[in-house]
């Protein structure tokens, strides 16, 4: 078997039409979208191949290749998410390890880091600190993006600490990053946590979703952690805590003195109100035109 009929075995196995062995039964109609399909097929038998060149078509492919590419196919088509299938993912110019239940890293918080980028990329030496780390995608591209700049990471999951600790080794960053296990909910300013603030800036992409939305999602996100996703009962629960925190962990000096949030389109005006008394906020849109990130910078008011 060459790489191009691979290829095509793989996408029968996705699309849950393949009969080519019992133990890929119950794969019958996988529910996948032709584009997933072929996203997918292309990305497992590049992985398995393990190039991506275009000459991987005509590469002999082994008895084990072809199992173990029909044996990840076979996972994709259960909509275990391709993330966790092949276990890593390239976030902006880095490849993390990505392992389930800690949340995959979504397109739209490349473009938060991207804003974060443009706006403060010049100021040396800054300390930040993220709320929520996951996988540790947003410090991890903002630390070796910006070698002079340190950072604190918090979450309240220990799989999230230990696969950002994992990630930092990998991008060569984990000497700039202190990770603590912190629920923000029950933090206060002198949590051991903050010990290295004051903060120049406050990151997070916190679990945003309305409890009434949860089972609404889809079969993809039930491999996610509840937690990283659920907000509570209007989805702000952990953006309260972090307002409510921010002005007392970040800086009065400095260039930076800022908060970012990524939120869902509604909630980005909600925050407006939120906001502590002397702060300006400005939303920002993401690649799909969508209001999803907040812009607070505090003192400026
Ligand atoms: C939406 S995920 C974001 C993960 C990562 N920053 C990213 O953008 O891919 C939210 C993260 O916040 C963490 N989290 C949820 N509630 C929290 C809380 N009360 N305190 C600290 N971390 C929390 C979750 O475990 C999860 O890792």
């Amino acid at each position: 078997m060459r790489g191009r009929d691979l290829l095509h075995a793989v996408r029968r196995v996705l699309l849950g039409s393949s009969s080519s062995s019992s133990r890929h039964a119950g794969s019958a109609g996988s529910g996948l979208t032709v584009e997933e399909v072929s996203v997918a097929a292309r990305e497992i038998v590049y992985h398995v191949l393990g190039t991506r060149a275009s000459s991987s078509c005509e590469m002999e492919v082994t008895p084990e290749q072809q199992e173990r590419a029909h044996s990840l196919a076979h996972r994709r088509a259960c909509r275990e998410p391709l993330q966790y299938v092949l276990g890593e993912w390239d976030f902006r110019d880095q490849t993390l390890t990505m392992r389930s239940p800690v949340l995959i890293p979504r397109p739209e918080t490349e473009v938060l880091v991207d804003l974060i980028q443009r706006k403060l990329r010049q100021q040396h030496g800054l300390h930040f600190l993220e709320i929520g780390v996951g996988s540790g995608a947003i410090s991890l591209s903002l630390l070796h993006e910006n070698p002079s700049w340190t950072a604190t990471g918090i979450d309240l999951d220990d799989a999230a600490i230990q696969l950002t600790q994992h990630n930092a080794s990998r991008c060569g960053v984990a000497d700039r990053l202190t990770l603590h296990k912190q629920d923000i909910t029950t933090a206060t300013p002198s949590s051991p946590c903050f010990s290295s603030g004051p903060f120049d800036f406050v990151v997070s992409n916190p679990p945003y979703i309305r409890r009434d939305e949860m089972p609404k999602l889809a079969p993809e996100l039930r491999y996610e952690n509840d937690m990283a996703l659920c907000g509570g009962e209007d989805g702000l629960d952990v953006t309260r805590a972090i307002l409510d925190i921010a002005p007392h962990i970040i800086s009065r000096t400095g260039g930076a003195r800022q908060l970012w949030l990524e939120l869902s389109p509604p909630q980005c005006s909600a925050v407006a109100r939120l906001v502590p008394p002397g702060c300006v906020l400005h939303v920002h849109l993401d690649q799909y035109g969508h209001e999803r990130f907040v812009q607070v910078n505090l003192w400026d008011g």
